[in-house]
């Protein structure tokens, strides 16, 4: 079978959708943060403010929509339903890798819809670091341009181009190509990784050259692994189907990452891998995150309507809220600032690693 980014993309879709495609033993180690509970909360549940602020604008609720697709027939519904919801409901959305439109412009439609749909959405583009080693700084701002993004964001997934048929493993030069996309570009650049997470030596690079934020995009949720495993089983690659299933579960669970970049970085933080309640949100903000990412639990919605979309963010954001009130935090100020325990190996990874709590 021919592997085009196209069809590659096309083929993430049917995946995600149609099989499990989670860590299957590595966890987020959410289960290792505990919030206090707050049995005096003094507040009423609907006064609880959920605005919080990213990259110096202000959103209504702390949440992301990941980056997923782009460059395929569905992934225009897909976005549009995407995009519909972030923009009624003023929260930022990324979008999938735009390599397929910089190199086949008739592809552009189904990520530039997002655009088209609010010119005030807070759209972030999305390209590979890979890319940016490979065909240089051009590709970054091409990026910008196609969907007048108000970010840009590099992913790093090192692990997924190698178990990957076809996968680009050219990850030298990157920190330069990165460094010379901030000097370029006239938007903040995030950086994030796809589901293995960033520890804090790289954070802190990242932010010397002045990325803007970092999306950790931890262990325990969408193992991208497992997916290009699968992959490669049906195209017949054995040697990359067996090199995926050794490194199945590798990479930094979330709430270990989040700690990790939080407090070595003052720049923006975003925590997502595995953000799967709005109790999972509060425990990332607790850690230090200022906004918390979610990806493939939006993908189902996304292909059904926008209301899906709507529904299932807005049971996000009551389960938030309550963790909120639980703990009797008024703002998402106060839930950075609350006291957790932390317990089982996530204390130990601090210990190890000298995080001071
Ligand atoms: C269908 C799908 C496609 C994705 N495509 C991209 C991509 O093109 N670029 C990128 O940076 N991340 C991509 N991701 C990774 C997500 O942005 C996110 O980092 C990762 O899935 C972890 O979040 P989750 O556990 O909530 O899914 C994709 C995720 C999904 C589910």
């Amino acid at each position: 079978m021919k592997d085009s980014v196209g069809l590659r993309k096309a083929e993430h879709i049917r995946i995600c959708l149609e099989r499990d495609v989670e860590f299957k033993k590595k966890t987020t180690w959410f289960e290792y943060v505990e919030l206090i509970h707050n049995p005096l909360p003094e507040l009423d549940f609907d006064e609880i403010k959920l605005e919080a602020r990213f990259l110096d604008r202000l959103f209504n609720y702390p949440i992301i929509i990941e980056g997923m697709t782009g460059g395929t027939h569905e992934a225009y519904k897909i976005n549009k339903n995407l995009a519909e919801a972030a923009a009624q409901l003023n929260i930022p959305m990324g979008i999938g890798s735009q390599k397929a439109a910089i190199h086949n412009p008739s592809l552009k439609e189904s990520y530039r819809i997002v655009r088209d749909i609010s010119p005030n959405i807070f759209v972030i583009g999305n390209i590979g670091g890979v890319e940016l080693v490979k065909e240089g700084v051009e590709v970054a701002e091409k990026a910008v341009e196609m969907i007048e993004a108000n970010a840009l964001a590099i992913h790093l997934n090192s692990l997924q181009e190698l178990i990957q048929p076809g996968g680009d493993t050219s990850f030298k030069g990157i920190m330069n190509a990165i460094e010379r996309t901030v000097e370029r570009l006239s938007v903040p650049v995030i950086v994030k990784e796809v589901g293995c997470g960033i520890p804090k030596e790289v954070a802190r690079n990242l932010e010397s050259i002045g990325v803007k934020a970092i999306d950790v995009a931890g262990a325990g949720g969408t193992n991208w692994t497992l997916i290009e495993k699968i992959r490669a089983e049906e195209l017949g690659e054995l040697e990359k189907k067996a090199l995926g299933e050794l490194y199945l579960e590798w990479g930094i669970p979330t709430a270990a990452s989040i700690i990790e970049v939080s407090s070595t970085v003052k720049i923006d933080v975003i925590g997502s891998g595995g953000i799967r309640t709005g109790l999972d949100i509060a425990k990332s903000i607790a850690l230090g995150a200022d906004m918390a990412g979610i990806a493939k639990p939006l993908l189902k919605p996304a292909v059904e309507n926008t209301n899906a979309v709507l529904e299932y963010l807005k049971k996000i954001i009551l389960e938030l809220r309550t963790a909120m009130y639980l703990t009797g935090c008024r703002n998402v100020d106060q839930l950075k600032h609350l006291e957790k325990v932390l317990t089982g190996p996530l204390i130990e990874w601090c210990r190890q690693r000298g995080i001071e709590l």
